[in-house]
């Protein structure tokens, strides 16, 4: 358990228990028990995000080896609906079942129990309920867009809403939103900044109040320049990549930059955060592309080495430097651990970007498909 006070947990004597919710010490999140035999639905969407500084290498159990930053998304969503049932026999562990379009897909159901057997020591419940998850994103599944950001906090803020509904002391809205971050962190790093609205760092670092390396919090004050920033998701490469980013965290351990990139990943925070108060576009714009390409240069001098890039993500990153240079145009790009390029503009460069999209980058786009997203409002409860 990660600073965290630990309590017997005894299967009969389970709904005896105090309610353990929170204990409002920082870097600290105690086991919950509720009582037996309950059924609950809920429902929850929760956004996907786009890191401006990159969580890229791990110690330990998801723990980052840097603090991050993201904005967070807005038409990028996973819906997920989770019922949940008293479980009728004990013979596994877990019982799940999950349906992706409301087709049966027993593939995700491993992932699900890992996750489960990682926040067990936090929700001893699991073992007690069946759990039937109905998810959806809003981009297609074979679109190179990573749906465990998404996925994984909607699936985490489904549990703490059940938490809540039937613990003996009711969680703060603040509360649940660091409970489920730190669940989602859990399941994916990157999950854990998805819950909250416009921006958020995970990893504890001192300019940004209250960050923890446990869950993310949210950033306040950022300019409003960012709270309506635009993203266009260039979808320049389909399917599953290469090399998975669990993997790719792996691969910074005994890396020759490691260490050096982990300082940089530091002064970065550190001058974002003078950016995300004083709004200056330019400033976050070169200070992104730089992180997007550390991250793709430690890929590439990592032991095996390997390489995310596909042409057209050349290809693009070019048509963005010569429209800025040439234009003058505030655009500017990001990567995620993959081909995809995430191209980034102010709302007043709207129209000047999206023809400079539809004649410059479509082309270089599989099936000339994109997604036009912006700064969003963090995850929401359907129903
Ligand atoms: C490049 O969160 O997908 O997108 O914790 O192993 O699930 P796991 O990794 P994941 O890594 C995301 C890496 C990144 C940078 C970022 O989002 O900060």
């Amino acid at each position: 358990m990660q600073n965290i006070d630990t309590y017997c947990l005894c299967r009969e004597k389970r709904k005896h228990y105090i309610y353990y919710l929170y204990s409002g010490k920082k870097n600290s999140m105690k086991p919950i028990t509720i009582s037996q035999g309950h059924t609950y639905s809920t429902t929850w969407s929760s956004p996907s995000n786009i890191a401006l500084v990159k969580y890229w290498g791990k110690k330990g159990e998801q723990i980052p080896a840097n603090p991050s930053f993201s904005f967070t998304l807005d038409k990028c969503k996973t819906t997920t609906t989770l019922d949940i049932s008293p479980m009728d026999t004990c013979e596994e562990e877990y019982s799940v079942k999950v349906y992706l379009n409301d087709t049966c897909e027993p593939s995700f159901v491993p992932k699900i129990k890992e996750f489960f057997a990682r926040i067990k020591q936090y929700a001893p419940y699991l073992s007690d309920y069946s759990f039937t998850l109905h998810t959806a994103n809003t981009f297609p599944h074979s679109s190179g867009i990573a749906s465990s950001a998404s996925g994984m906090s909607a699936l985490a803020l489904c549990l703490v809403d059940f938490e809540n509904a039937f613990s003996a002391v009711k969680m703060s809205e603040s509360q649940m939103k660091h409970r489920a971050s730190f669940y989602a962190r859990l399941g994916s790093g990157s999950a854990s900044r998805s819950i909250y609205p416009v921006g958020a760092v995970w990893g504890e670092h001192p300019s940004y109040q209250n960050s923890s390396d446990l869950y993310a919090v949210e950033v306040e004050g950022i300019h409003k320049v960012f709270t309506t920033f635009l993203d266009t998701v260039l979808l320049v490469e389909k399917g599953k990549k290469s090399v998975s980013s669990t993997i790719g965290h792996a691969l910074m351990k005994g890396h020759p930059y490691a260490e050096k990139r982990f300082l940089q990943a530091n002064e970065n925070m550190n001058i974002l955060h003078t950016i995300l108060q004083n709004g200056d576009v330019n400033a976050l714009g070169t200070l992104t592309e730089s992180e997007a390409l550390t991250l793709h240069a430690m890929m590439m001098t990592a032991s095996p080495y390997y390489i995310l890039f596909a042409p057209a993500t050349i290809a693009a990153i070019n048509e963005i430097w010569a429209e800025r240079k040439n234009n003058g145009t505030q655009v500017y790009f990001t990567l995620d651990a993959g081909a995809n390029v995430h191209v980034l503009y102010p709302e007043s460069a709207k129209d000047t970007v999206r023809t400079f999209i539809d004649e410059k980058l479509k082309p270089l786009c599989a099936g000339g498909a994109y997604i036009h997203d912006n700064v969003g409002g963090g995850a929401e409860k359907i129903s």
